[in-house]
């Protein structure tokens, strides 16, 4: 049998509450159910209520952008649902019953009873606002703010971008950049490295990878057939001009996601083999992000019609992309991209051009 009210008393929210106002928060509290699946909370919608688990447990999940996926999972003793209803505000995660649940639920009318009668309940509010805000606060102003000025600074000096990539090759390559770095997580070779900052980073990142190719002319850019030599060596520098703008932006902001970018502009074209450019780095000394990177350009560069070529069947992509594991790819990440191939390809049709490509 759970101590109810040593669980309130450890929580953040009932911390230093005197042991009669822990016990008019029990009686406060009402036996809930919920069967498996059940979503007690939804990403979004207004909170009315808090809850204690009793038996059972449930997982924390939140939409990333390109996914819902599980942030905690919490058992018997566990708190959910608080900030929603001190702060008014709408839910800021899914809460899913991952078998049957019984949770004990303090609905809102109840805690504003609570907070009436206790002052120190209120104190313990004014203080979990005030951390969090100020986090929010010292995050925003920081990383946010420098990223954002920053960004802005690197955009205002493009005078026009003439990409001839559209926008939804780079929705469909940051995608396929979060699936891959996700499966990694999964892998034994990669899973330190693969963390949730660094799927987020890369996802966010990934779009930035050819923004180079502003440095490069439109007769290179835009020609519909093969490249002369000297035309290619042009080409090539669209990786070198993006890891210095990048740099640029680094100066200014130091934001992560940055870093990150340059990494991806300057190695995306690197190969396993070393044959590749700007450098001819080879193996793991080519940055994780950027052989994610190569994997993903290339995939969706194979499935594309461009100016110069036509678009490739899946099947015919997939075997170009195992043919190139262990010289122009990382040959352990290309075995689980191909792996789970039918992901991306699921990606690539979610992402389609509105018009044809020219
Ligand atoms: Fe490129
Ligand atoms: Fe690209």
């Amino acid at each position: 049998m759970l101590d109810i009210t040593a669980i309130l008393a450890s929580s953040e929210l009932f911390s230093g509450l005197s042991p009669a106002s822990l016990l008019r928060v029990r009686d406060q509290l009402r036996s809930v159910r919920f069967p498996r699946g059940f979503d007690i909370c939804r990403e979004g919608e207004a909170g009315r209520s808090m809850y204690v688990i009793v038996s059972g447990s449930v997982s924390v999940l939140s939409d990333m952008g390109w996914g819902q996926r599980e942030l905690d999972r919490k058992g018997p003793g566990g708190v959910f649902g608080e900030m929603a209803l001190i702060s008014n505000d709408v839910r800021s995660a899914t809460v899913r019953a991952m078998g049957e649940v019984e949770c004990l639920e303090l609905d809102s009318d109840a805690f504003d009873s609570l907070l009436d009668q206790d002052p120190a309940l209120a104190q313990n509010i004014a203080k979990i606002m005030t951390r969090r805000f100020s986090s929010l606060v010292h995050r925003t102003s920081g990383e946010l703010l420098g990223a954002y000025r920053a960004l802005t600074f690197a955009l205002a000096n493009l005078t026009e971008s003439r990409d001839p990539e559209t926008g939804a090759h780079l929705e469909r390559t940051r995608t396929y950049c979060a699936l891959l770095a996700e499966l990694l997580a999964h892998h034994e070779h990669y899973r330190d490295v693969a963390t949730p900052q660094f799927i987020d980073g890369i996802y966010q990142a990934a779009p930035l990878h050819d923004i180079g190719k502003v440095a490069v002319p439109d007769s290179i850019l835009f020609k519909p057939a093969g490249l002369e030599a000297d035309e290619y060596e042009r080409m090539k520098v669209h990786t070198t001009v993006g890891g210095a703008m990048m740099d640029r932006v680094i100066r200014q902001s130091g934001a992560d996601i940055f870093r990150v970018a340059q990494k991806i502009c300057l190695y995306h074209h690197e190969r396993w083999d070393g044959r590749g450019y700007p450098e001819g780095l080879a193996g793991e000394s080519i940055p994780v992000e950027a052989r994610i990177m190569a994997l993903a350009d290339v995939y969706d560069a194979l499935l594309s019609k461009r100016v110069y070529k036509d678009a490739m069947g899946m099947r015919e992509a997939v075997e170009r992309l195992r043919a190139g594991a262990g010289t122009q790819f990382d040959p352990t990440m290309t075995e689980i991209m191909v792996g789970k191939i039918g992901v991306f390809e699921a990606a690539f049709l979610r992402y389609q051009d509105e018009e044809p490509v020219a």
